[in-house]
C-alpha cells in the first residue's frame, strides 16, 4: 500500500465521541513510551502527525487519523503508566478493553512492545486479555535499531516461546524501527490485505 494522504481527524475522550464506523480501523496500543506515535509517523511518513515525546503518558485521548481517505488509524494512550494512581490506571485499562470489545469497525489491534526488554507482565496480560476477547491482534516489536541483529533474533525467539506458553498459534509478529523505517513495507502490506476483506458493520 502506498500512503497518499494522512490527516488528523479528532481526539476523543469518551466512546461516544469516536468517529463513525463506516471505515476499517487499525489501533496502535502499547505501554507508555514504547514508540507508538513514532511508529505511526514512520508508517505514514509524516514527521509530526502523531505527537511524540520523551515524557511518558503524553497521549491520553483516542487520536484518530484518516489514511488515504480509506481507513482509520487510532493512536491509543498507553497502558501501565507508572506515574498515576492504581485507580486511574485500572479505569483507563477498562476503557481500553471496552473500546477493543465494542468498536465494530476495528480490524486489528497492533500491540507494541519494546524489543529491548524481557517480556513484560503488563504487555503479556494485555495481549492475553485481548486474545481471550477474540480481538484480532498483531504484536509489533519496536526500537529494533537499538539492538544488534543477533539480539533481535534472540529476543524475538524468546518472545515467541513465552507467547506459546498461552497461545496455541502465534499472532502475526512484526519487527520494526521507527528510526530506520524497518518493518514499514510489511506492515502496510498487512494492513492493505486486511482492508480488502473489511465489511462495514450493519446499521
Ligand atoms: P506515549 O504517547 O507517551 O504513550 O508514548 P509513545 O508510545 O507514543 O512513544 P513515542 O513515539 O513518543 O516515543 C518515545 C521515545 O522513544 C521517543 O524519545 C522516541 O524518539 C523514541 N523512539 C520511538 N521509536 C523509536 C525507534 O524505533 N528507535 C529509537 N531508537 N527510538 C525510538
Ligand atoms: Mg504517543
Amino acid at each position: 500500500m502506498k500512503i497518499t494522504s494522512a490527516e488528523f481527524v479528532k481526539s476523543s475522550v469518551t466512546q461516544e465521541q469516536l468517529p463513525g464506523t463506516e471505515l476499517p480501523e487499525f489501533a496502535f496500543i502499547g505501554r507508555s513510551n514504547v514508540g507508538k506515535s513514532s511508529l505511526i509517523n514512520m508508517l505514514v511518513q509524516k514527521r509530526e502527525l502523531a505527537k511524540t515525546s520523551g515524557t511518558p503518558g503524553k497521549t491520553r485521548t483516542f487520536n484518530h487519523f484518516l489514511i488515504n481517505k480509506e481507513w482509520y488509524l487510532a493512536d491509543l494512550p498507553g497502558y501501565g503508566f507508572a506515574r498515576v494512581s492504581r485507580e486511574q490506571r485500572n479505569e483507563w485499562e477498562a476503557t481500553l478493553l471496552t473500546y477493543l470489545h465494542k468498536r465494530e469497525n476495528l480490524v486489528y489491534v497492533f500491540i507494541l512492545v519494546d524489543m529491548r526488554l524481557e517480556p513484560q507482565k503488563s504487555d503479556l496480560e494485555f495481549i492475553n486479555k485481548s486474545g481471550m476477547q477474540g480481538i484480532p491482534l498483531a504484536v509489533i516489536f519496536t526500537k529494533s535499531d537499538k539492538l544488534g541483529s543477533n539480539v533481535v533474533r534472540q529476543n524475538l525467539a524468546n518472545y515467541k516461546k513465552v507467547l506459546l506458553e498461552t497461545w496455541e498459534e502465534l499472532p502475526p509478529l512484526f519487527v520494526t524501527s521507527a528510526e530506520k523505517g524497518l518493518g514499514r513495507e510489511e506492515m502496510l502490506e498487512f494492513i492493505g490485505k486486511a482492508i480488502r476483506d473489511f465489511q462495514p458493520p450493519k446499521k
